[in-house]
């Protein structure tokens, strides 16, 4: 582990602990990742090193997962993460524009997070509510039929406290 580290020993001992827990399987990558995320909110290079030597697999390897699923982030994302599906169903009920007029009302677009650190945007396909186009997933929650704008302000004022 490097002597500059940004994070918590307690941390990396729960992610140690976690390694140790999984590497055995016989794909833990994608769990480890999981797992580190849930740790550290996100999986800066730093944490992202420390697995690879972990695991004595080269950093590109995990580069390739973490590029291949979209719930895996490198950046911190704010507080609240409004996840919006653009899966088949959600694209055709109008998930195009619910990004925009998301992107509108917070001052963002897609991938960033607002300047108080509140609320980061990003898309994923497929929350398994496709009757309920166009669906976002905030954190937990998981709202449908997401299609105006007063719907979207009534859900965001629910976050600002
Ligand atoms: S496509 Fe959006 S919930 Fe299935």
């Amino acid at each position: 582990m490097a002597d500059n580290q940004q994070f918590d020993n307690i941390l990396y001992r729960k992610l140690g602990k976690v390694i140790e827990e999984k590497k055995g399987l016989k794909n833990p990558l994608i769990e480890i990742l999981h797992s580190a995320q849930k740790i550290f909110g996100f999986l800066p290079e730093e944490v992202l090193n420390y697995i690879s030597e972990k695991l004595d697999l080269p950093l590109s390897k995990l580069y390739g997962v973490i590029t291949f699923y979209s719930k895996f982030s490198c950046q911190p994302h704010g507080k609240y993460l409004i996840n919006i599906c653009t899966g088949t169903s959600c694209y055709f009920g109008g998930s195009q524009q619910l990004i925009g007029r998301l992107e509108k009302e917070l001052g963002i677009k897609l991938g960033e997070t607002t300047a108080n650190g509140l609320f980061t945007l990003s898309s994923l396909r497929c929350l398994g509510v496709c009757s309920q186009s166009p669906a976002l997933v905030i954190n937990n929650d998981t709202y449908g039929c997401v299609d105006s704008i007063e719907k979207i302000r009534e859900i965001i004022s629910r976050y600002k406290l």
